[in-house]
């Protein structure tokens, strides 16, 4: 892997820890400092704020797992040093995501909410699925740990887009049928969050048709597919100088290596 010193935001959660590790073992990735709100000991200075690391800190990308409303002060930082920022965070409003689309203007930007090999390639089976399967009822789950914030989870919103560009029409989201006595439309895609204990990440896409039912699954084992992603795209961020990019970029430029 190309050498890269990573700044590291959220680095004392839970994908900050696994990213830090995954530096350690791996060859060149390496955290040169970090920003959590929650003091952490480390072997690189970490800052309860992003306004307080110092311009010249090093780092040739930032790598963001904290929280959704942390990407304005990242953006800013980012803007005044030119470092590439590697968004990985999910759960980002509206809002938010204009700021990251309005930012790639100026600076190199990557967002994923999912950063695993394996989600990216179910994307594109869902994709194609969804133009093949045409009529079969699109309906998907997806599992978490119980400390996950939001809900549902990024992946999913990335799969239900994949679903609805396979289908080539507006597809309604539906997260809630209780309060509803109707049939579901075929323009629907349910969209069902189940939180419990430590599981790291499981997808389900159902394609439910006439007598038959198709299911691409994707389950992730531990956070480590999500830290050795981040690091992949961290390595193809540095030294780009503006756009918006994404997962597929990282595993274009791989197969392409
Ligand atoms: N894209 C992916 O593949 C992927 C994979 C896993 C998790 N995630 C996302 O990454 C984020 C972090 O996940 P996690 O499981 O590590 O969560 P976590 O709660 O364990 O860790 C988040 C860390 O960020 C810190 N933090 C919160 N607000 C902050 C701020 N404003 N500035 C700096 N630090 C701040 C917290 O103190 C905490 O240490 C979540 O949004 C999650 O959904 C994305």
């Amino acid at each position: 892997m190309k050498e890269v010193k990573i700044l590291l935001t959220g680095a004392a959660g839970r994908m900050g820890r696994a990213v830090t590790e995954l530096a350690a073992k791996e060859s060149g990735a390496s955290i040169v400092c970090a920003v959590d709100v929650t003091p952490m000991q480390g072997t690189f200075p970490c800052y309860a704020g992003i306004n307080e690391v110092p311009d010249d800190c090093g780092a040739d990308v930032i790598v963001d797992f904290s929280h959704h409303t942390a990407v304005e002060g990242i953006l800013r930082f980012s803007e005044r040093t030119g470092i590439p920022a590697v968004i990985c965070t999910t759960g980002h409003t509206a809002d938010e995501i204009k700021l990251m689309e309005k930012s790639s203007e100026k600076i190199a930007i990557f967002r994923s909410g999912n950063m695993s090999l394996g989600i990216n390639l179910l994307m594109a089976l869902t994709e194609k699925a969804a133009a093949v399967l045409n009529g079969f009822d699109i309906e998907i789950i997806e599992k978490h740990h119980n400390q996950k914030l939001d809900a549902p989870s990024g992946t999913a919103i990335m799969l239900a887009d994949s679903a609805e560009k396979g289908r080539g029409g507006k597809a309604v989201l539906v997260y809630d049928r209780h309060m509803r006595r109707e049939r579901r439309k075929e323009s629907e895609i349910g969209m069902h969050s189940v939180r419990g204990g430590t599981i790291v990440g499981e997808h389900e896409v159902i394609f439910a048709g006439h007598d038959e039912v198709v299911t691409l699954a994707h389950s992730a084992q531990s956070r480590e597919v999500f830290a050795k992603g981040a690091l992949s795209a961290a390595a193809f961020m540095k030294g780009k100088t503006s756009g918006l990019y994404n997962m597929k970029d990282v595993i274009d430029s791989l197969i392409g290596e």
